[in-house]
């Protein structure tokens, strides 16, 4: 796996994202193991709870075109008007970590959170996320 092209492709997602409230913006790309890079960003909502996560926006976009398995995401944020490499990494959120244990084996998908282009660190989803609940659990 490119995580330099990944994360490129998350910079480029963060372009779009929608945070008039938190001011902090979020940018993902996933990798399918069709080879597709699916962007998402977050889009918050004056109503706060309806806000989505940039990683579960680009989920969302594949699953719903009909793509299930994935090899790896990347992650970009920082708040409005800071430069790259000025921020921290952006881990993500718990409700996300639990979206990519139901697509993801988390022995094997990598979650790649970025800085800048050459600061970055490369975790497995069960690194960040061990003992998921997900859908061997249930036999699925
Ligand atoms: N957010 C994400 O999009 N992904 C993360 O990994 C952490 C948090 C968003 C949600 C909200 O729009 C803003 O960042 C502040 O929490």
């Amino acid at each position: 796996m490119d995580y330099q092209i990944l994360i490129k492709q998350a910079y480029e997602a963060q372009k779009n994202a929608y945070t008039p409230y938190s001011h902090w913006q979020v940018g993902a790309a996933l990798l399918g193991k069709n080879g597709t890079i699916y962007h998402g960003c977050n889009i918050e909502n004056a109503a706060y709870t309806p806000t989505n996560c940039a990683e579960r926006t680009a989920f969302f976009k594949a699953v719903s075109e009909g793509i299930r398995e994935f090899d790896g995401i990347a992650i970009v944020g920082n708040y409005e008007g800071q430069k790259q490499g000025e921020g921290d990494y952006c881990a993500p959120c718990g409700v996300c970590r639990q979206v990519m244990q139901e697509f993801c084996n988390p022995k094997e998908f990598q979650v790649i959170l970025a800085k800048s282009m050459e600061d970055y660190k490369v975790f497995t989803l069960e690194e960040l996320f061990p003992m998921g609940f997900g859908p061997d659990n249930l036999g699925k």
